[in-house]
């Protein structure tokens, strides 16, 4: 009985030590407590992904024509990304002809992509023979290797791209959208799945839409959906869409989510410039970011009182052409950092093998280039790189501090190293703390110097004198965007601005309101963002 017990004990420990050797870096699975998402050892994991389409024509992710899946891996990890939702046809696990007898060749031969095959004979020669759902596999598998999580987002039914309001995938009910044949399908992914510890959730249906949205439904079989993911495999994370492409979770402020299990439940939500054409394009910036802000916040950011939100879309047009698409960005990226919400960008893929009937076309909302290798715009990833911190959480937080984020350049106010009675942008994981006091006081944390305004188009300097004389030192967010901060002892008529070296000035507060459309205040725009104090010179 004894040695059986001390035997059992070592065999225990012997255990414990492979267990603690495999999960050394990341810790599976996830759960959530409260509105974090938190790994083994209960410290917070954010999200920061980027989606990798799968879920086109094809059924095979894309770029690997074009690159081997472990060049993409190694390099979604440089680009300082930690996951990927990696989107998936329901046809690929409900229809076992397309799942386990159709190859990559198959598929790409009977849509006429001869120069996709022999790409993938070059690139990716393990994989081109492989049924379509090993092939999907052997990407996550790969992706495990560089400890990148994955989402499985179910996308739609029928392999192609998305999404219409009637193309008969939109909702339960709709032609391509029987809600049994959706419950078995995420059933055997989620079975399929189960050894693969870096898969970490599951988006069980993407952008719900049309005409037949209804709360009674919506509640009726995504809570049937999630029961039966959470049967087959415990260990994932169930994440949640809502109405009009999943822009409008408003329905579970009065009525929760009934699961038989807790600590999985994560919402999602999806916000692109296109969303909200009109408004961005037909006010002044800041009258539109606040007004979206609204909108999101209304639409399913109020869910972050209780659970984690995933923003698992959003992007821009990242040649930089689009001006719609170049407000919003500022705007949401502000909100998603001082929220410091879990992400996913559209998109990482640079390009489609095929796409609404056009081979090779390009995306130019990728984070990679047509290359499938080369990172399409530099500034652009920049700008992510805050957001891709983890910058609080979970609870009980630790004293917290603040960030003062240039969104425009994904920069962060600094101390200037080369004259410390200036202020400049720099890296935000080495920028110092700022004080933002209750009467609006900038100040660097732990040293005596605050913010002082002398005059337009100066630059703005630290002193030791604006901190015994607050209403030179005082700045207030003002607009409907927040995003601006204007400098009281003006009278708010001048705000923080950045000049073309990324020195800190004071200029004219750019469309505070008014009808202008065509003002273009972003370089004006920032965002005081909470993060751990902890957390400093550490993200
Ligand atoms: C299943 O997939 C195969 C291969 O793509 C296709 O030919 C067939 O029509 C599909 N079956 C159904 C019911 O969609
Ligand atoms: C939640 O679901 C359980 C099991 O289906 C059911 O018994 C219970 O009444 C439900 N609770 C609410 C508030 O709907
Ligand atoms: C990258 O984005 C910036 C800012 O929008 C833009 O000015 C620049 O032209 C873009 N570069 C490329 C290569 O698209
Ligand atoms: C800060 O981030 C940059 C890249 O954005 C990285 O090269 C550098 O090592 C980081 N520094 C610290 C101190 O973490
Ligand atoms: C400050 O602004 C307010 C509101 O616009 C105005 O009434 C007041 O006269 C201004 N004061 C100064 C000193 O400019």
């Amino acid at each position: 009985m004894k040695t059986a017990n001390v035997l059992k004990r070592m065999f225990s420990f012997f255990i414990f030590l492979l267990f603690s050797f495999v999960t050394k870096n990341m810790a599976y699975p996830l759960s959530t407590n409260s509105r974090w998402i938190i790994n083994q050892r209960g410290e917070r994991t954010k999200l920061a992904c980027a989606n990798w389409p799968a879920h086109l024509q094809t059924a095979v992710p894309e770029g690997l024509s074009k690159q081997p899946v472990d060049a993409v891996a190694e390099k979604i990890v440089a680009m300082g990304f930690n996951c990927v939702r990696l989107t998936w046809p329901l046809d690929l696990a409900t229809n076992l002809t397309l799942g386990t007898i159709v190859t990559v060749r198959d598929s790409f031969q009977s849509l006429g992509l001869n120069n996709d095959i022999s790409g993938f004979e070059t690139n990716n020669p393990s994989m081109i023979d492989l049924p379509l759902i090993q092939a999907y596999k052997s990407v996550v598998t790969t992706l495990g290797k560089y400890n990148v999580m994955v989402i499985l987002d179910n996308h739609l039914t029928k392999p192609g791209w998305c999404c219409g309001n009637d193309d008969g995938n939109g909702f339960f009910g709709d032609t391509f959208f029987d809600p049994a044949t959706w419950i078995s399908g995420l059933t055997y992914m989620a079975t399929v799945f189960i050894n693969e510890g870096n898969v970490v959730g599951m988006s069980l249906r993407n952008e719900l839409r049309g005409p037949k949205q209804n709360v009674d439904d919506w509640f009726k079989y995504m809570q049937q959906g999630a029961e039966a993911v959470h049967e087959a495999n415990p260990y994932i994370l169930v994440i949640l869409s809502g109405f009009s492409y999943d822009t409008d979770l408003s329905f579970v402020q009065s009525r929760p989510v009934n699961l038989s299990f807790s600590g999985k439940l994560v919402f999602e939500l999806h916000r692109y410039a296109f969303t909200n054409t009109e408004i961005w394009s037909s006010k002044n910036p800041n009258d539109a970011c606040g007004e979206v802000l609204k909108m999101i916040d209304d639409g399913g950011g109020f869910i972050l009182r209780d659970f984690p939100v995933f923003l698992s879309e959003f992007g821009i047009d990242s040649r930089g052409g689009n001006v719609n698409d170049n407000r919003y960005i500022g705007c949401i990226l502000g909100w998603a950092a001082e929220n410091d919400v879990d992400w996913s960008i559209w998109a990482l893929t640079g390009s489609y093998y095929l796409r609404e009937g056009e081979q090779g076309m390009i995306e130019y909302y990728g984070v990679l280039g047509s290359d499938g290798i080369s990172v399409r715009n530099n500034s652009f990833l920049q700008r992510l790189s805050l957001i891709q911190s983890t910058l609080r959480g979970p609870d009980p937080q630790p004293e917290l501090d603040n960030l003062i984020f240039h969104p425009l350049t994904g920069l962060c106010m600094l101390q200037s190293s080369l004259d410390p009675t200036k202020v400049n942008l720099g890296l935000c994981n080495v920028s110092q703390p700022w004080d933002y006091t209750t009467d609006n006081t900038l100040k660097l944390t732990d040293i005596a110097l605050c913010l002082e305004n002398t005059g337009p188009n100066a630059p703005v300097k630290l002193s030791e004198t604006s901190c015994s004389t607050p209403s030179l030192s005082q700045w207030q967010t003002i607009s409907a965007s927040n995003m601006l901060l204007a400098a009281k002892s003006t009278n708010n008529s001048l705000c923080l601005d950045v000049d073309g070296d990324n020195n800190l000035v004071a200029t004219n507060c750019k469309c505070v309101n008014g009808e202008d459309s065509s003002c273009d205040p972003m370089s004006q725009w920032f965002k005081i963002v909470k993060v751990n104090k902890k957390k400093l010179y550490n993200y």
